[in-house]
């Protein structure tokens, strides 16, 4: 069956020195109490070797929050798949909506970045959603079934089955307006049903698909009850131990 997963997006924080005190402090709050589900960490490329000397992978996961669409060569500032798998960390964060927007990343790139961390065996932490107009709209379940075909459906049902997927409304990150529960639910209803019609009820019910977009504490529960919702990926409250550490308890 699939997994129940809490991954943090630390996104553009936190010093290496910030960023392993509070890789730790997770760490040891996990190694302290037993919790229902697996927990990641994403943090920036820089910090990630520091992070892996400190934490137990047995108990925190890391992932770094992208990588480059190329294996290696003149692609200056570029950190490749292989580079993230070097430092320790196995899971990488695909296709944030951030990088669609602010750097150009389309389904094209994000096929070729898949390709590139599945030969390295990275987990990739895939994110689709749709914008606030797609929203109101009414075409967001196209959108997000276009986004899931575009990039994914390319894959042998092996390697799909290797992939987390992210729903997040990009209406919903960092505005702090959540989706409700019934809308997150109603939208991956929609991807599991995305999922089955390609590669079979077996690898959709197998399938983790994480809910972001201004998840919190005091949220989290009520999203994560939804039979869907199989965790969340978490940006500004992953940036506090004991925030992250109250949806991690959600569950
Ligand atoms: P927030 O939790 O800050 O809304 O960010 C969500 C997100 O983008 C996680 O990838």
């Amino acid at each position: 069956m699939r997994k129940n997963i809490v991954a943090g997006n630390w996104k553009m924080n936190t010093t290496v020195a910030e960023g392993v005190q509070l890789a730790k402090e997770v760490n040891e709050a996990l190694a302290n109490e037993a919790v229902n589900c697996d927990v990641i960490v994403c943090a920036p490329a820089t910090h990630l070797a520091s992070i892996a000397a400190v934490i137990n992978q047995d108990k925190l996961g890391l992932g770094a929050e992208n990588c480059a669409d190329h294996a290696s060569g003149a692609y200056t500032g570029e950190v490749s798949a292989a580079m993230v798998a070097s430092t320790g960390a196995t899971y990488v964060i695909l296709g944030h909506s951030e990088r669609r927007q602010y750097y150009g990343e389309n389904s094209a790139i994000l096929r070729d970045k898949l390709a590139l961390a599945l030969a390295n065996n990275l987990t990739p932490i895939f994110c689709i959603g749709e914008v606030l107009e797609e929203r109101e709209n009414g075409t967001y379940n196209e959108v997000v079934k276009t986004q899931i075909e575009e990039a994914l459906f390319n894959l042998s049902a092996e390697d799909f089955s290797k992939i987390i997927l992210a729903y997040e409304p990009v209406w919903a990150i960092g505005t702090g307006k959540t989706a409700t529960a019934d809308q997150a639910e109603d939208m991956h209803a929609h991807i599991r049903a995305t999922i089955a019609a390609k590669y079979g009820k077996e690898v959709a019910e197998n399938t983790s698909i994480l809910y972001g977009g201004s998840c919190k504490p005091s949220n989290a529960a009520e999203l994560f009850a939804k039979p869907d919702v199989d965790g969340g990926l978490i940006g500004g409250a992953s940036l506090k131990c004991a925030d992250f550490m109250g949806i991690v308890k959600a569950f």
